[in-house]
């Protein structure tokens, strides 16, 4: 019986600890930089998420090689880049077939357009 009633606290205390948002989460430890440039922010986000596909040549139908900073300030200029990784078109949301990048990243992307798509 004690260990029923043990185990049935440990539980209770367990649901409680998890529905109260520790500081920690409440943070945003991923703040937009003030300034976004290609070496500094954009390059790792593109290497982790599109490479796969947009390297050189490029493979599983993607179109465009995605490996410089010259191909990726180019997708953004000319293909689309920023409303594809929003999925708002035209064509396939990217990451294709994968889910959408965190907000987090996408702000980053959108805000080096901003910024005017500095290199360094
Ligand atoms: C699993 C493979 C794959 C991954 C990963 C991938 N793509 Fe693609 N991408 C494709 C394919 C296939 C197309 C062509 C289909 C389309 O345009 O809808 C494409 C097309 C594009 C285009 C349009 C090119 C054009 O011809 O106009 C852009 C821009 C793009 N991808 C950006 C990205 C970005 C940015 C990422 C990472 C966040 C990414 N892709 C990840 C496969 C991929």
């Amino acid at each position: 019986m004690k260990n029923i009633v043990t185990t049935a606290c440990l539980l209770l205390i367990t649901l409680y600890s998890c529905t109260n948002a520790s500081l920690d989460d409440l943070t945003d430890n991923n703040p937009i930089p003030s300034t976004v440039t290609y070496n500094a922010h954009v390059k790792s986000i593109i290497d982790n998420n599109c490479i796969s596909c947009h390297k050189s040549p490029p493979a599983n139908g993607a179109s465009i090689s995605l490996l410089t900073y010259t191909d990726v300030k180019s997708a953004v200029q000319n293909n689309n880049l920023i409303s594809k990784i929003n999925g708002n078109g035209p064509g396939a949301q990217m990451p294709f077939g994968g889910p959408k990048l965190p907000q987090n990243l996408i702000d980053i992307i959108e805000k080096w357009e901003v910024d005017g798509l500095l290199e360094n």
